[in-house]
């Protein structure tokens, strides 16, 4: 079903993400029909550069990003004749009025600003002051939303200025991810979880997203911020938040967002004993993180560990085990539930733990499964299993092979339909930010320094002891 008609206009339009992700998603959008044909997305640089040369740079990110199989020179051509190009000075008057002429007052105006967060206050001023914005306006904003908590606050309150919460899209694109509002699907329209999912059924919850990359390349940004500030601020806490809270009443965005703050807000402060930084050697598969980071002297983590404590009755003593890193031994993000043994066995032999599990995987193979316990087919005895139930998108829905789409695409459309469920409110990321500010604080105070990991493992030892002193295990990364 196409959205309504549209105006996007693309600040940092020839940045790394706009051609990886932003321009693609549209494009994808575009070939399932969902985008108007008079729909337009306006590129806004810096570059002087006319429609044509855009153009190009429109074609060769689709070709680089974009499945084959989604690509035809028919359709592309079609896409590329709704995109054109203005030169912008964020932060001077340049190509204003230009912008101004540009955009329609009757089509819904997006203004994404894919470019530093130090520009997001200019450009949003500048929308205002021109009259370019109006109250139908969307305001897309990208990470990282600030790198502690006075930052963000300033930069809720440069937006603020001129423009409304409920114009201001923050994306944290994991929430775009399938399996993530599957996540909701599952808990609330279901009645077998709810009922279990409390301390008294579930025994702990680990969330692991772990990547093979390095941060070559980025690693300027990579050492101010570590694994707490790029990936657990914001991914991680929402996968928490959703695993952890209570039912909205409606599945309306700022009701959805109230229970994710709550969550934040009950979030116990870490000790030392609860947090495990690591750092990557050298390795097979590229230089160490040091080496990357062009830091020798660098204290910043490339893999984090933690063990959070939900200070509710729901989650009373139900420990949330955190781990990311990169270079490890695979690219994987999958929520665990693990819930308890049943309280009193009747049987004597079983393979593995008979416990439950729900995983909900983001990646790779988007899907979920439990494992239940059942008897192994055959004649040889009560002997019990654990089987997997499983459920993987790509083969509960759609025709086989179909791509599932990016995140991207879906919250690109939810900011046209004006839905704000999947993004982030301006309170959520502050109390985020108010929870992670003093242990990043804590560990700065005491010079603390990461573990090193070998390239290809599952991170520091340390980071296996934080379970296991607990007497659990995080789940194989092989
Ligand atoms: C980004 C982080 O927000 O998310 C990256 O800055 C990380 O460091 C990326 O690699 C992971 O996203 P995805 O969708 O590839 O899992």
């Amino acid at each position: 079903i196409p959205v309504d008609d549209f105006d996007l206009v693309l600040f940092g339009a020839t940045g790394d993400l706009a051609a990886r992700k932003i321009l693609p998603s549209l494009y994808r959008r575009f070939v399932a029909g969902q985008m108007p044909e008079s729909a337009r997305v306006i590129g806004a640089a810096r570059s002087k550069m006319d429609d044509k040369s855009f153009r190009k740079l429109v074609r060769d990110a689709l070709a680089e990003f974009v499945s084959e199989a989604k690509r035809d020179k028919k359709t592309i051509d079609a896409f590329v004749a709704q995109c054109s190009y203005i030169a912008i000075d964020a932060k001077g008057e340049g190509g204003w009025e230009q912008l101004k002429e540009a955009v329609r007052d009757e089509a819904v105006k997006a203004f994404y600003f894919s470019v530093a967060p130090a520009l997001f206050g200019p450009l949003a001023e500048r929308l205002r002051s021109y009259g370019i914005a109006c109250e139908n306006s969307r305001l897309v904003v990208e990470k990282p939303f600030g790198v502690d908590l006075e930052s963000a606050r300033q930069l809720n309150a440069d937006l603020a200025a001129s423009f409304d919460e409920h114009q201001i899209y923050r994306i944290d694109h994991f929430l775009g991810k399938e399996t993530v509002q599957n996540l909701m699907a599952v808990r609330f329209a279901n009645v077998m979880f709810e009922p279990l999912w409390n301390s008294r059924y579930i025994d702990h919850v680990q969330i692991t997203v772990a990547e093979t990359v390095g941060v070559g390349g980025r690693g300027a940004y990579y050492d101010k911020s570590g694994a707490m500030r790029d990936m657990v601020q914001n991914h991680l806490m929402q996968l928490l938040c959703l695993t952890a809270m209570e039912p909205p009443n409606h599945f309306d965005a700022d009701m959805l967002r109230d229970e994710k703050l709550k969550v934040i807000r009950a979030l116990d402060p870490l000790t030392p004993a609860e947090i495990v930084r690591g750092q990557y050697r050298e390795g097979p598969d590229g230089p160490s993180y040091v080496e990357d980071a062009e830091n020798p002297e660098s204290r910043t983590e490339s893999f984090i560990a933690l063990k959070i404590a939900v200070s509710n009755w729901r989650w009373k003593g139900v420990p949330f085990y955190l781990r990311t890193g990169k270079r490890m031994s695979r690219r994987l993000s999958e929520i665990v539930v693990q819930f308890k043994e049943t309280p009193h066995s009747i049987f004597d032999r079983t393979e593995g733990s008979p416990a439950n599990t729900l995983t909900i995987r983001l990646q790779p193979d988007e899907g979920m499964d439990l494992s239940v316990t059942i008897k192994e087919p055959g004649p040889g005895g009560m002997r019990l299993v654990n089987v997997p139930l499983d459920m993987t998108f790509a083969d509960a829905l759609g025709p086989q092979g179909e791509e599932i789409p990016d995140a991207y695409e879906r919250l690109i459309m939810d900011v046209i339909r004006g839905d704000q469920t999947l993004f982030m409110r301006g309170d959520e990321v502050e109390a985020a930010w108010a929870w992670t500010d003093p242990i990043i604080e804590g560990w700065v105070e005491r010079r603390a320094q990461p573990y090193k990991y070998a390239q290809g493992s599952s991170g520091p030892e340390e980071a296996l002891m934080l379970m296991h002193r607990d007497g659990r295990r995080w789940r194989e990364l092989e």
